[in-house]
């Protein structure tokens, strides 16, 4: 903890300077993937798609403070489990996947540091399980699929660099990854709604989201769809966005010599906080 912290600040444990940096509206990074900064990206890269810890740990430590309770209910390879540890916060994964679990256990178990509580089985469920309810969280901070856009086949460039094609998270019809997009709105929100009755009155739902491209049917914003749908929720307030610019991601000649075809080199991280109250 900072010696300036403000003591009426009980959100977190920065000073001032530091809450002003993490305030920053693009968080752009190119972390390593190799060495002990990588957080063990060898064993984390069987996974299509997991977090970098670094960046789940900055927004802990602007939503939590020290001993702070996260909960992840699609955990993946725990880029925000792992992130929790390395902040000295204690924190519950849930994934579908029994595979990413036991990659998880390997990262621990490379990094020497102690797994935090991570439950397989179906989000849809979380609030029949003891792990979930045992103590309000601080805050849920989780990376959903984005509809079924890594379970489509990859067209073009992508496909001619060798990507696997398709990869998605898992074969199960319980992953929302499988899902048609409004479907998959419709059941990550009952799953976040549902994971609010656990968050503390005052806490934060942080949510990642990435767009697909538009379609003639819709502009298949997912960040905006989400919001539009969770701000239908009462006691939920959307507060704001900040975006990762992942500075990894390839730059594609898509739509190349005919006509322009977005590249999407960065993600959204949705901001909302839970009043409680359910005033709305
Ligand atoms: C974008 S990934 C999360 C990656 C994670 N942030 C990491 O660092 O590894 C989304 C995860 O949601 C999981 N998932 C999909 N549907 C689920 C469900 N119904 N219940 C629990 N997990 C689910 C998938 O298995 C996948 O690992």
């Amino acid at each position: 903890m900072s010696s300036e912290h403000d003591p009426r600040n009980r959100l977190n444990d920065l000073d001032a300077r530091e809450w002003t940096y993490a305030l920053r509206s693009v968080i752009s990074t190119a972390y390593p993937t190799r060495g002990p900064e990588s957080f063990a990206h060898h064993l984390r890269r069987q996974h299509p798609s997991p977090k970098p810890p670094q960046l789940m740990a900055e927004l802990i430590r602007f939503f939590t403070r020290q001993h702070g309770h996260v909960l992840d209910p699609f955990a993946g390879v725990g880029g925000t489990l792992i992130a929790s540890s390395l902040e000295g916060r204690t924190a519950v994964g849930i994934d579908l996947s029994a595979e990413y679990a036991t990659i998880y256990q390997a990262v621990c178990a490379e990094l020497q540091i102690a797994p935090q509580t991570y439950v397989v089985g179906d989000a849809r469920n979380l609030l029949e399980l003891p792990e979930v309810r045992e103590r309000p969280f601080d805050l849920i901070l989780t990376d959903p699929p984005y509809a079924a856009m890594m379970a489509r086949p990859k067209t073009g460039e992508r496909r001619k660099r060798g990507r696997p094609n398709p990869t998605p998270f898992t074969t199960s019809a319980a992953d929302l990854g499988n899902l048609p997009y409004h479907e998959f709105i419709g059941e990550l929100c009952t799953i976040l709604t549902a994971a609010l009755q656990v968050l503390r009155p005052g806490g934060y739902l942080v949510i990642f989201a990435k767009d697909l491209q538009p379609t003639p049917e819709h502009h298949n914003m997912l960040h905006a769809d989400l919001v539009i749908a969770l701000r239908q929720v009462p006691g939920l307030e959307y507060r704001g966005y900040r975006i990762w610019h992942d500075q990894s991601q390839r730059l594609y000649p898509f739509g190349y010599p005919y006509a322009f075809v977005a590249n999407q080199m960065h993600q959204f991280i949705l901001i909302f906080r839970w009043r409680g109250d359910g005033k709305g």
